[in-house]
């Protein structure tokens, strides 16, 4: 059943830390949604996993939303949402937001008529990617990069190593050299890498972030269905009857948080503690198994 409670928590997700950058925009955007955010970390990077164990993962996480009581969910991982959206869709009665790489943006803005795509290999490869190149490219010649290495980077708050702009030159230098102007941030932990990019690019390209135009589909969401946190709400949760800063974020992740509560200082100015949650899953039930994990 659906809550419509207006105070109730916003779920957003990711298989890890880069879902932070949607949370950003969603915060700047809707300062009086208390949110509940959820990092993965334990089992990331999902690029490197099977379908069903995203999907596995994907649904048992936005079931835990669910039932601590989020009104909506966002989906905040290109790769969990070209994989398994439509599965959540299918079993959840909520609104939902998911996250897909920027090419119809690209198309627009880009000049040279090149543009690259920065994504896990499991973005790029879906079904729902080719469907969404085929629908919004046009003329647009569409250069497709894995980011092998980059999730794990920012995952370990490495946002600026001369290791990871090393690795960063090689993947953009190659969409340099054959004219690309844009460059679209198809993972939601390449936005985190937005100054490593710009130190090897400089002006040369545009770099494309979807995180904005998220969290306004969420506000159409939320409007549509009457779900809106009011003010009022706002300065209840914060007890008192003042216009009120934004409204809290509970920070969770399934490995032990440090990172989350380094970044979410580091990137986005919010020191909360982090709850440590098992959101146990078919997959990692069999996983853990296998490892041993919980043996006696
Ligand atoms: N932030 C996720 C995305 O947008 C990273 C996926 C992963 O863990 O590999 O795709």
């Amino acid at each position: 059943m659906l809550s419509v409670n207006g105070a109730a928590p916003v779920g957003i997700f990711d298989s890890g830390l880069g879902g932070l950058s949607v949370l950003r925009a969603v915060r700047a955007l809707l300062p009086a949604e208390p949110l509940v955010y959820v990092a993965d970390s334990r089992y990331a990077p999902y690029g490197q996993r099977d379908d069903d164990f995203i999907a596995d993962r994907t649904l048992a996480i936005c079931e835990w939303l669910a039932g601590q009581g989020a009104k909506a969910l966002v989906v905040a991982c290109n790769t969990a949402t070209a994989q398994s959206i439509a599965l959540v869709r299918d079993k959840l009665a909520l609104p939902l937001v998911g996250v897909e790489p920027g090419i119809k943006p690209a198309a627009i803005v880009s000049k040279s008529r090149v543009a690259g795509v920065l994504a896990t290999q499991v973005t790029l490869r879906s079904e729902r990617f080719r469907a969404l190149v085929e629908r919004h490219a046009g003329d647009l010649r569409v250069l497709l990069q894995p980011g092998h290495g980059l999730v794990e980077a920012v995952e370990r708050c490495d946002v600026s190593s001369p290791e990871l702009v090393a690795l960063l030159r090689g993947y953009v230098q190659p969409m340099l050299d054959v004219g690309a102007d844009t460059l679209v941030l198809g993972c939601t932990h390449y936005p985190f890498l937005d100054a490593a990019i710009r130190s090897i690019v400089g002006e040369r390209m545009t770099l494309v972030d979807t995180s904005v135009a998220i969290a306004r589909q969420l506000e159409r969401l939320l409007d549509q269905h009457g779900m809106r946190a009011t003010l009022a709400e706002k300065a209840a949760l914060a007890g008192r009857a003042a216009a009120t800063p934004a409204a809290p974020v509970r920070f969770c992740s399934t490995s032990d948080g440090t990172h989350l509560r380094q970044l979410a200082a580091a990137l986005l100015e919010i020191d909360a503690p982090v709850e440590c949650v098992a959101i146990p899953s078919r997959r990692t039930r069999e996983l853990d198994a296998s490892l041993n994990i919980g043996a006696a």
